[in-house]
């Protein structure tokens, strides 16, 4: 059932630790989850192919590697997806960004579209999706609903903290989507809030406690 990626280092766990605290405050968090959005960068783009190129140094012709020029789109699930798209961003700057913005319905936390706007040429794209929090899956699952409907095929999901029930849901909604992840906790609670979790991403990202 567990299909999600955990990236494992000491660096990620030592800044997780540091953005679990309720005493840590916004800007000391954002700058956190925007290295750690560095650190898993790396880990999600090994795979993009590379081609050979002819270039000269100072010193010496020589064959070097360039990226193969698949065409990238970072998707940020609004609003606390930018806290990962940015860092994302630097690393990868000629990517081109999409967003979709949903909400959660108070009476049965479905997912609600209210902003949509993604690049051309989706289904030529290494998409990836990106939401610090994966808890329920529910806005996960309608996000890539819709990122497939504009076109999108070849997707990766990328979250900060996952809960077992979200992997499972976003799972068996969407079985072709790698996931990446940091840390799996251990539960859901009651409001559907990621135990131990590190509470409300977006408010803690934008000081909105
Ligand atoms: N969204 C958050 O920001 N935090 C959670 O724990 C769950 C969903």
């Amino acid at each position: 059932m567990n299909k999600a990626i955990v990236i494992d280092h000491p660096l990620i766990k030592h800044k997780l630790s540091i953005m679990r605290k309720k005493e840590t405050p916004s800007p000391l968090f954002r700058n956190l989850l925007r290295e750690i959005s560095l650190l898993m960068g790396y880990e999600v783009t090994r795979d993009l192919a590379l081609k050979n190129i002819n270039i000269e140094t100072p010193v010496a012709k020589t064959v070097a590697s360039k990226l193969a020029g698949r065409r990238m789109c970072i998707f940020s699930i609004l609003r606390a997806g930018e806290g990962l798209a940015q860092g994302l961003l630097d690393l990868i700057p000629t990517a081109k960004v999409g967003h979709i913005g949903l909400y959660r319905d108070p009476n049965d936390l479905r997912a609600v579209e209210y902003y949509f706007k993604a690049p051309g040429h989706l289904e030529e794209r290494f998409n990836l999706v990106v939401d610090p929090m994966l808890a329920t899956g529910n806005s996960a699952i309608a996000a890539l609903d819709r990122i497939k409907q504009a076109g999108a095929k070849d997707i990766t999901f990328l979250c900060l903290l996952a809960a077992p029930e979200g992997i499972k849901a976003l799972s068996d909604a969407h079985p072709d989507i790698k996931i990446y992840t940091t840390a799996i906790d251990e539960r859901l609670n009651d409001k559907s809030y990621i135990v131990p979790g590190l509470g409300d991403a977006g408010d803690r990202i934008f000081g909105t406690l």
